[in-house]
Order: C-alpha cells, then structure tokens, then sequence
C-alpha cells in the first residue's frame, strides 16, 4: 500500500505512519538539546494529547528536561476498511514507543474526553499506574462538538464574528488560492453554543471530578490554552464566537485557581501565538495573516512552531528555573509575546495591505505554511520515502 496525501477543502483525508513518526523524531530531538525544564512535575495528565500543542506539551514534558510520565487522552482513528487512521493515531503510538525505551512512563486512552465514561478509565488508569496522584493537568482539547450531558444532544461552535459580518479571503490548500470569505454575524445560539464547546465548563469539570476522586497532587497546577491575538485577527477571532468562549475560559481559569487553593493547586491559561493545526486551518480568514505572520517572524529569527512554544512556555513561564509561574497582569502566561511584538505587527499589517490573490505565494511564506500542514499529517518530510509500500498487517498490529 502506498500512502499519498489527500486533501479536500482544508481537511487532509489520509496520514502517513512513518511521516508521524519522523514528526513525533524531529520534536523529541529538539526538546533534548533545548533550554531544558528543570522544575517540572511528575505525572501530567494530557486532555488531547495527539496533536497540535497537546501533543508538543507531551513531548516537551518528557523529552525536555523533566522526563514527565504522561497519561494522554485524545479522540482519534485506528487503520481500517475506510482509511489508514488518523494521524493522531499514530502520534499517540509512536510518542509512546519513544518515551518507553527513554525509560519514561506513557499510557494513551482513546475515546470522548466530554464522557463520564472516558474520567472514569482516567481515574482507574491513574490510580493503576500512576501513584493515584497527577502533577499537572493540561486542557488541550479541541473540537467542533460536545455533547449535553442532559440531553444526549450535540453543542456545535460556529466560527463567526459578531455584531457586523466578517470579509476577507481564506487560502484554499486543496487548490492553493486565496478565496473570498464573507461570513454573517453569529446568532445568540451559536455564541451560546461555542462557549460550551471551547469554553471553560468541560475543563471546570474534570478539575471537580479529579478532585472528587482525590487524584490530584498537593500543589496540582492545571492548564488551558487560548488565543488573542492583533487587531489583523480580532474580528474572525477575539471580537467573534472564539474570543467569547475563550474568555469564558479565562474566567474559569480564575474560578479553578481558587478552588484548587485547597490543594495547593494553581490554575492558568496560557496565550498562545497562531500556527498551523488541524484545528487553526478551519479559522475563516486566519490564512493570510498566518502567511504573513511566518514570513515576517522567520525573517527575524523569532518563528516558533509548536513545539518550540512549548517548550518555551513550561522552562520559561509554567515551571521557572526558580519562583512562581510568571503571568502578565491579568494572571494570563504569555508566550504570545513575540508574536505581538509591535516591530512584528507593524510588519505584518505592510504585508497585508499588500497581500492580493495574485502575489500571497511571493509575499507570504506559503512554502512554509504548506509543509507545516502537510507535516501534521505525516507528509512533506525530505528524509521519508513515500514510494515505499507499507503493509497494512504492520499498521492493524500497532496498538495504543
Ligand atoms: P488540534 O486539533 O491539533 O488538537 C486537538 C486535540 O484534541 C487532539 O489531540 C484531538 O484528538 C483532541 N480531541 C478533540 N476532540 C476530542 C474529544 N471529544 N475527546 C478526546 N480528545 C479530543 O488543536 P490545537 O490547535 O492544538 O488546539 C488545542 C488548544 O490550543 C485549543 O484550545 C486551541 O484553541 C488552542 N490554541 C491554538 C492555537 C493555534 O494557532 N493552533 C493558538 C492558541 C491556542
Ligand atoms: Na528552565
């Protein structure tokens, strides 16, 4: 069987196990020579732990000084009649084989964080295999849908902004061109039902189950991320349906970070900078900003992707060589800092005014944005080769 990529719209449909694996190699390797986390914790429990920055807190935790022994969540496919499996799938299993022969502990649960059911194998899993204690939660989850508990029914988020439409253009990768987007202004329902998918009520309640269950370590801190952002990206983001759900999820930040204090617990957000997910690329509008944003940030020197982001955040801001965790005034970490730096932005906002759908491939850094996402699903590295066959029987034996 020969694995090649197939994209539709911003969706990549097929991912290649051995590209996984060569993504889940060129993190780890970086983690091992970065500024290393010297203070870090124990046992980290992952809620979405097979992509994006869940994966790269993952990696960064075990492989960038601290050796944390993980147990990570994540909803993702195994090889099938239909398909290879999900990217994610493999990430889980090679991340797991990595940290094992580096004599690192890591389990990997596969199924909906939003049920009761998945907490409860959590709990079991923890008490079984890691002491009964978790060190640090990190809420990394991110999806399209949730369900209500009490109905069985599905929450949707919709991505819109609010109170006027959103105009701007969004690079089709299927086709590699810019298109036009116009987007109306969200409903109350769909602001309603954003903040209860990617606000903080899911993560508020794995805090209160975990602590009910007495899993959580004394001085458990737990963690969530968010996006902010410039005035480029407020009106798809900040100022839309996300920026709402977002600061339901800073407030919930606040109100765990109380409730922990009878644990010794902390609780944060941690603002993050734009790169390319499986999730960002469903953003309207998010592209061309993204295009620019890597362009003008490479050229400085200061490009991060995830994982240096990572990295970045717990050595430097979660867990400091010594003193508490280091935020900005609203109690908010930021590594988003570099990004909004003021030579940055004004650098962005020169290309964006110049950016048309003729020249986004010159002006922006589209090489660097087609690799990026080709790479979350296992394709464009130069060291793999993609004409060798794979046997399905090899792919079918790998397990979780
Ligand atoms: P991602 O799609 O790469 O990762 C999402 C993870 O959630 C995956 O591991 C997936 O398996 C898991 N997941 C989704 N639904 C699940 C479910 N029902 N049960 C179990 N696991 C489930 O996304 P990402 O970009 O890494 O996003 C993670 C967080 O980071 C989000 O809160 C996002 O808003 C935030 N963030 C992202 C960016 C960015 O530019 N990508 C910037 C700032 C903040
Ligand atoms: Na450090």
């Amino acid at each position: 069987m020969i694995i090649k990529p197939m994209i539709q719209g911003v969706i990549a449909r097929s991912a290649h196990p051995h590209g996984c694996k060569e993504a889940i190699r060129r993190q780890i390797s970086y983690c091992r020579t970065a500024n290393p986390i010297s203070q870090g914790p124990k046992r980290a429990l992952i809620l979405g732990a097979s992509s994006g920055f869940g994966l790269a807190t993952r990696i960064a935790l075990a492989f960038g000084g601290a050796q944390t022994e993980t147990l990570g969540v994540s909803f993702e496919r195994g090889p099938s009649e239909k398909g290879t499996g999900s990217a994610g799938w493999y990430n889980n299993i090679y991340f797991r084989q990595a940290a094992e022969q580096a004599g690192i502990k890591a389990v990997n649960l596969v199924g909906d964080a939003f049920s009761p059911a998945i907490r409860q194998q959590v709990i079991d899993t923890l008490r079984a295999q890691f002491d009964g204690q978790v060190d640090l939660i990190v809420y990394s989850l991110a999806s399209g849908v949730r369900p209500d508990p009490a109905t069985g029914e599905f929450w949707r988020s919709s991505i819109k902004p609010i109170g006027k439409p959103y105009q701007g253009t969004t690079l089709d990768l299927e086709r590699q061109i810019l298109t036009e987007t116009i987007l109306p202004p969200a409903t109350e329902q769909e602001i309603h039902n954003t903040v209860k998918v990617m606000g903080g009520e899911d993560w508020a309640s794995w805090i209160e189950t975990l602590i009910q269950a007495d899993v959580l370590a004394p001085g458990c801190k737990t963690m969530a991320y968010s996006y902010i952002g410039s005035s480029h990206t407020n009106p798809i983001y900040h100022h839309g349906t996300l920026g709402r759900a977002k600061a339901h999820l800073h407030q919930t930040a606040d109100q765990l970070h109380q409730q922990l204090a009878t644990v010794g617990g902390e609780a944060y957000v941690a603002v993050c900078k734009a790169l390319i997910t499986k999730a960002s690329v469903f953003i309207p509008g998010l592209s061309p900003y993204l295009l620019a944003l890597f362009q003008v940030m490479k050229a400085k020197g200061l490009h991060e992707g995830c994982i240096e982001q990572m990295q970045r955040l717990l050595s430097h801001r979660l867990y400091p060589d010594s003193g508490p965790v280091i935020t900005d005034h609203q109690r908010l970490i930021r590594v988003d800092d570099w990004e909004l730096s003021e030579d940055v932005q004004q650098e962005v906002s020169r290309l964006l005014t110049q950016m048309t759908a003729k020249n986004f491939r010159e002006l922006g850094d589209m090489d660097g944005y087609l690799n990026d996402f080709l790479n979350l699903n296992g394709f464009g590295f130069d060291n793999i080769d993609y004409t060798r066959p794979i046997s399905p029987e090899e792919l079918v034996r790998l397990k979780p």
